[in-house]
């Protein structure tokens, strides 16, 4: 169920656009900040309060690699594969990673920490190899490094 404070943040982002819907980006990120998902249940929620209906939430949520429709890992780390961090050792960086977390792309680990994936440009380029972990880029990589980033994880 969707908080207070929650509905009152979302409430503040519809007041900013000329039509409701406008907001629903926005109050999606409120939702998956609040329960780490936008969950069928919550989509249900929005849907009243954008006067839409509730596949036309979870449409916007399947189109969008940034939500969730189900609980997640702890943690998203996704290395960029395009070309310039691969030419850097990008996609060498995603398989030796895979090989140290005991887990493919897309397959969370067994303790449920994270989920490793690839992402296409994340515009640090002049930084390759990098990679995002949830909202925060690390840069100029080698696997070591990488690899104790991963760890220190909590
Ligand atoms: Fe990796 Fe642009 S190619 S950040």
């Amino acid at each position: 169920m969707i908080s207070d404070e929650t509905r009152a943040a979302i409430d503040v982002e519809i007041a900013r656009y000329p039509k409701r819907r406008g907001a629903l980006l926005p109050a999606l990120h409120l939702v998956q900040r609040e329960h780490g998902c936008v969950s069928e249940d919550s989509a249900a929620e929005l849907a009243e309060i954008f006067e839409i209906r509730a596949i036309d939430v979870l449409e916007v949520v399947s189109f969008y690699n940034m939500f969730y429709d189900r609980p997640q890992p702890r943690h998203h780390v996704y290395v960029c594969t395009n070309l310039p961090c691969s030419l850097r050792g990008g996609r060498t960086l995603l398989r030796q990673l895979e090989a140290h977390v005991g887990s493919k792309v897309g397959v969370p680990t067994e303790d449920g920490k994270l989920v490793l994936g690839h992402e296409e440009c994340l515009g640090a380029c002049a930084y390759a190899p990098m990679l995002r972990i949830d909202d925060t880029y690390y840069e100029d990589l080698d696997a070591d490094r990488a690899k104790r980033i991963l760890d220190e994880l909590e």
